[in-house]
């Protein structure tokens, strides 16, 4: 886990191209969209809608997802809760740098620990990391089962499992609470872009 920098000999380079220059070409800000939630609540299926909608208007618009990046990136991690602090440690990294470049980076993972959440946060300018609670009741979640792991993880086949075996920390004070299990993808997709609007972001 690196918690110290191990290289050394590094220099930090800055380019020619700024933020401010990726934003003025946008005619956008950047930003962090963070969707939190169980495994099932919605945030994938939330976060490709909204990216294929904002997309369709012309922004610069990218889904990192949780299920996608341990198969490349994170392949070498798990759902210890020390694996689950890097996967996300690494996720908020990625994610400021894909802001820098002027893109608004929709990320779905259950990153269930609210202080690895704050982490992430606090690598971003204020007002430009925005957490959005998929809010969906486990019951509901169990009675989706999309993947089939939460009857896996209640019969004890897969350990760990946020929810059932593993811990899940809803957010206090989230931008934007979305109800997946009262509200359709649409009315879902139309609150992020609401908030994307009054966030002065879109
Ligand atoms: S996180 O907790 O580290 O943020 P992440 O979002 O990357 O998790 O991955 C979660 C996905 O991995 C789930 O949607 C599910 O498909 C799969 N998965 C496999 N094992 C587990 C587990 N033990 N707990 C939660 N999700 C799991």
């Amino acid at each position: 886990m690196a918690e110290t920098v191990k290289a050394t000999n590094v220099v930090w380079h800055e380019g020619y191209v700024a933020y401010e220059d990726f934003k003025k070409r946008n005619a956008h800000e950047g930003a962090v969209i963070w969707f939190t939630g169980l495994s099932g609540s919605g945030k994938s299926t939330v976060a490709r809608e909204v990216e294929w909608r904002l997309h369709q208007m012309g922004k610069q618009v990218y889904v990192l997802d949780g299920d996608n990046i341990r198969h490349g990136l994170n392949k070498d991690l798990g759902f210890t809760p020390e694996d689950r602090v890097e996967n996300i440690r690494r996720i908020g990294e990625v994610a400021k740098l894909f802001r820098e470049s002027g893109t608004i980076v929709l990320t779905a993972f259950i990153s269930p620990y609210r202080e690895d959440r704050d982490i992430a946060r606090k690598l971003l300018p204020a007002g430009a990391f925005h957490e959005v609670f998929v809010d969906c009741p486990l019951d509901e979640c169990i009675n989706r089962d999309p993947k089939g792991l939460y009857q896996k993880a209640i019969d004890g086949v897969i350990p760990n499992f946020t929810g059932i075996s593993a811990p899940y920390e809803a957010p206090e004070n989230p931008s934007l609470t979305l109800q997946t299990g009262d509200n359709s993808l649409e009315e879902c997709v139309e609150q992020v872009v609401t908030m994307l609007e009054q966030q002065g972001i879109i």
